[in-house]
């Protein structure tokens, strides 16, 4: 069985996805699985009626994978899509959908997604520039979170205290990219510096873990340095992030959620989640999680189901 994992760079060696890569590539082997890591642009796709058995790779015709694995997130680009959706097209099964990597990698389309079936979201609104500042104080309120629609690891979020500090925020963004879409988020407090990621794997959920900011920060990304702990799931936890990503169609979901009070409000749902801290703290294995889905799926899709 072959399978092509879709990434950014083509030294994955790079940070952050080093772990993750080699993890499944490892785990590949001891499965039966070969595993090649691939960057979309190194790929040409021909529409056509025939040849529909090969795609271009560096210019030359190869084989079609049975798999691909996208680790592109947030980042994905209209041509990794456009790929991603003719190798599907092609009969490759693509762990997740272009279609639904699409619906996450934009932080608002997500909640609207989840709003739609009533599911626990922070009050979030997308504002037009230049923003009027009393708009955001009167329907969100302060402090108030505002983050950039396709942001990862904690880059694209701030948090301003004060209508004054969210004019600065304002003022630095018209000056540096005034195009950039922002949405306008509800803080939850009780959150602060901290939040529940869990990561589901075809209808499971397969670990847990409690994210704690190192440095009083609110924001709790493990990739920026916190620390991390095994989260016994309850069974709300569970049928919320179930339905979280049987919403959004994923077959592989990092789900992050922020404590409200004695529950939960959805913080994020990342198509291509991080595993090196959950393995850690749960002591799981998620890239042999991963690959049996793979196979699973693989064998029950070849069954005709
Ligand atoms: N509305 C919010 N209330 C409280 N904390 C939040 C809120 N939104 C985000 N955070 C904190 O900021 C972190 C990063 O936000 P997130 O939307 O997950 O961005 P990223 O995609 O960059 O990880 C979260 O893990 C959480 O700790
Ligand atoms: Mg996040």
């Amino acid at each position: 069985m072959l399978g092509w994992i879709l990434h950014k760079h083509s030294d994955f060696l790079i940070k952050p996805e080093t772990y993750e890569i080699q993890k499944l590539i490892e785990e590949g082997k001891q499965a039966g699985i070969e595993i090649i890591v691939l960057q979309p642009e190194q790929i040409e796709i021909i529409v056509n009626r025939d040849d529909r058995k090969s795609i271009f790779v560096n210019d030359v015709s190869t084989p079609l994978p049975d798999f691909i694995i996208p680790r592109m997130g947030a980042g994905t680009t209209y041509f990794a899509l456009a790929l991603i959706r003719h190798l599907e097209k092609l009969g490759v099964y693509s762990f997740n959908s272009a279609n639904s990597i699409d619906i996450v990698k934009d932080k608002l389309y997500q909640f609207q997604i989840l709003a739609e079936s009533g599911m626990p979201i922070p009050k979030t609104m997308l504002a037009k520039f230049p923003l009027d500042l009393h708009v955001v104080g009167k329907h969100i309120g302060f402090p108030v979170v505002v983050k950039t629609l396709t942001g990862s690891q904690g880059s694209g979020v701030f948090l301003c205290e004060t209508l004054q500090s969210l004019d600065e925020l304002m003022h630095m963004v018209e000056n540096s990219n005034p195009n950039v879409n922002l949405i306008f988020q509800e803080f939850v407090k009780t959150s602060h510096g901290r939040d529940l990621r869990v990561v589901t794997v075809g209808g499971r959920v397969v670990g847990a873990m409690v994210r704690t900011a190192a440095d009083g920060n609110f924001k709790a990304n493990y990739s920026r340095g916190g620390t991390v702990e095994k989260f016994e799931i309850t069974p709300e936890i569970e049928w919320l992030v179930l339905e979280i990503a049987r919403k959004l169609d994923l077959d592989i979901a990092g789900i992050d959620l922020l404590f409200d009070g004695d529950g939960f409000k959805i913080c994020e749902v990342n198509s291509s989640p991080g595993f090196e801290g959950l393995e850690q703290a749960c002591k799981k294995n998620i890239a042999r999680e991963i690959l049996q889905f793979v196979k699973l799926r693989l064998d029950m899709k070849a069954k005709g189901k």
